[in-house]
């Protein structure tokens, strides 16, 4: 996933190296427990830590976990890292460039084996903006086959790439 993020970060003009590093560092709360995250999580105040994703989506925990285990295990101070990692399971509307390789690079990474993630990975190379909008649509059909409710964030993104369109 690292190396994929490093690549789109050459394609799309963020610097490899950072990419890189969110790529490393986006899912390092992984190994812990739920309430090992929730544990790490008292008292955040992280913007991605809403209440919303506290009391009903338990499986986006870990991206606000691993930001915040970057910032004081890793002694990573570069927001825009921070901020990609924070947001890479749902994205926002106004996702800058790193936040968009990352929330592509996880779903499109080579581990992933479905035949449709190579070719996301060649349209994230020419053109991010149509794969996070696949990301974001294949995210929710995958949700809604779960009966599971869509982070408003997420909602919102997918409305921003509707309006874009227009
Ligand atoms: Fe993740």
């Amino acid at each position: 996933m690292a190396r994929l993020a490093e690549r789109l970060g050459r394609c799309w003009g963020v610097n490899p190296e950072r990419a890189f590093a969110a790529g490393l560092l986006h899912d390092a709360a992984r190994a812990l427990t739920l309430d090992g995250q929730r544990a790490l999580l008292r008292g955040y105040r992280g913007r991605t830590w809403d209440p919303i994703t506290r009391n009903r989506h338990s499986a986006l925990w870990h991206a606000p976990a691993a930001a915040l285990l970057a910032r004081r295990r890793y002694g990573v101070r570069d927001t825009g890292i921070l901020r990609a990692v924070a947001l890479h399971t749902t994205g926002w509307p106004n996702m800058r460039t790193l936040d968009k390789i990352i929330f592509v690079a996880d779903y499109a990474e080579p581990r992933r084996g479905f035949a449709a993630a190579a070719v996301l990975r060649r349209l994230a190379e020419k053109d991010l903006d149509a794969a996070v909008a696949v990301v974001v649509r294949g995210k929710h059909a995958y949700l809604r086959a779960q009966g599971s409710g869509v982070h408003p964030r997420s909602r919102a993104l997918l409305a921003s790439l509707a309006k874009r369109r227009r």
